[in-house]
């Protein structure tokens, strides 16, 4: 079996960073210290930092929604993923309303395999719970390894459930081990300001952020916490963006609840500025929930500190600009969705830790061990130790370069950080040990990437 070692490296996982070298055998990591042996292959990671690889817990690859589909599929997105550092993704497979789960799960199978490039596993969008749906709960968990479920409180006449199918879905996840995951926001309030604004004539991106406001988003999210609390279930709420939803947390602790909490890198560094951009601009950040205010960022920022929210992720659902002209004269209409898996590692290096916001070991434990630890991954996903899958970050921060649509490789001809300047750089990534991504050249291409069956075990991050 030949081997692989990177050595010279400062090796940074959740809570240390120590220079040390790592061997790599057979896609794992054999053994990671000083004077190991020799090694077929070896790296010279002097000067870098070496993370593990990058767990993005929140995509939507290939997704068809608002009349059009996301424009990174399997193979662009999980390639793009790698070249900013994230190795493993889980993405989101949809239920047709109307049809089964395992419908969903097969369909997003087919779209995936033989075309990742990067590692990926799924939560399963439940849009549809009733006595059929239930019944599929057991093997979706202990079978296919889809241990997380996704409940829309939005999305009124697509995605949307109400409240009573959610608590449905809640009781019986529970009986198998696994998680909710929420998006939070009060459809039927979005739903009625949309009508307003639309009446009104107002046909503007920046209507469909004034149409979503944080009490739309508070609401919910307190409204999950509750039910979840009630019923003793453990809750995950996907991109959290505005301080009251935080504080709905925040509320939850002191009755001793516990509320996985997920932001995007989107959320934590733009602000609602972006809606006033010339003409239809504003659109690349037409997304749900929207960008918010400056003192939103700065409450989850202190939220990380403060240990109530616990995992980075995107949400990258992408759209090119001729999509997003699909609403060119009415708001509702644009797809809500912005790119991003693969500027996250990266601008939460340059934005987060160069800027002091947070440190290296917290930079991994959001972006790496937290999520693998919430959606039963880890310990082969998430970490650097011995035994895991040698999913490696080599990672400079000494470079400096600016990002663009123009030497992005996500499908998308738009950049959500065009022209933003950032410090540190993805010099390889390994992947299972093999090196997939070196000094941004691609060596391994489609199909390479393996579908992650989770188990329904939560470690706490
Ligand atoms: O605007 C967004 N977030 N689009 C993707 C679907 C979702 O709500 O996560
Ligand atoms: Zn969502
Ligand atoms: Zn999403």
């Amino acid at each position: 079996m030949s081997t692989t070692k990177i050595k010279n490296g400062t090796v940074v996982t959740a809570t240390d960073t120590f220079s040390a070298d790592i061997l790599i055998s057979d896609e794992k990591i054999l053994a990671v210290g000083r004077n190991l042996e020799t090694a077929d292959k070896e790296i010279d990671a002097n000067g870098c930092y070496v993370f593990p690889g990058g767990i993005d817990a929140h995509t939507h690859l290939d997704l068809p929604f608002m009349g059009t589909s996301s424009s990174d599929d399997f193979e662009t997105g999980t390639l793009a993923a790698l070249h900013g550092g994230t190795t493993s993704i889980i993405d989101f497979a949809f239920q047709t309303q109307g049809k089964s789960l395992k419908e969903g799960l097969r369909m997003w199978h087919e779209k995936a395999k033989g075309k990742a490039v990067g590692d990926y596993a799924f939560h399963m969008a439940v849009t549809d719970f009733n006595d059929n749906t239930r019944e599929e709960i057991k093997d979706l968990v202990e079978k296919e390894g889809v241990s997380s479920f996704k409940t829309f409180m939005a999305y009124k006449g697509a995605l949307m459930i109400d409240d009573r199918q959610m608590i449905g879905l809640m009781n019986e996840v529970k009986k198998y081990g696994g998680i909710v995951t929420v998006h939070a926001e009060n459809g039927d309030l979005a739903d009625s300001l949309i009508q307003q604004n639309r009446a009104a004539g107002n046909t503007a991106p920046k209507y469909h952020a004034l149409s979503r406001p944080e009490i739309v988003e508070s609401e919910a999210t307190g409204r999950a916490i509750d039910i979840a609390y009630s019923g003793g279930h453990p809750l995950y709420v996907v991109h959290m963006t505005c301080e009251g939803a935080l504080n709905r947390v925040r509320e939850a602790t002191k009755r001793n609840q516990k509320v996985w909490v997920e932001t995007c890198v989107q959320y934590l560094l733009l602000d609602d500025s972006v809606y006033e951009r010339p003409g239809f601009e504003g659109s690349k950040w037409v997304m749900s929930p929207p960008i918010r205010k400056t003192k939103d960022q700065t409450a989850l920022w202190n939220g990380i500190r403060q240990g109530l929210v616990h995992t980075v992720a995107t949400d990258h659902c992408p759209f090119c600009m001729n999509q997003k002209e699909m609403g060119k004269s009415d708001f509702s209409k644009i797809p809500n969705g912005a790119p991003g898996i693969e500027n996250r590692m990266e601008l939460m290096y340059s934005e987060g830790v160069v800027k002091g916001r947070i440190n290296l070991n917290q930079f991994v434990d959001l972006n790496c061990t937290a999520p693998a630890k919430i959606f039963g991954l880890y310990p082969r996903k998430g970490t650097i130790a011995v035994g895991a899958d040698a999913d490696l970050v080599i990672f400079d921060p000494k470079v400096k370069h600016t990002l663009s649509a123009e030497t992005h490789h996500m499908r998308c001809d738009y950049s959500a950080y065009e022209g933003w300047k950032v410090e540190g750089k993805v010099r390889s990534v390994l992947l299972r040990g093999t090196v997939a991504i070196d000094h941004g050249k691609a060596l391994i291409g489609k199909g390479f990437g393996k579908y992650l069956p989770r188990k329904a075990e939560f470690a706490s991050p």
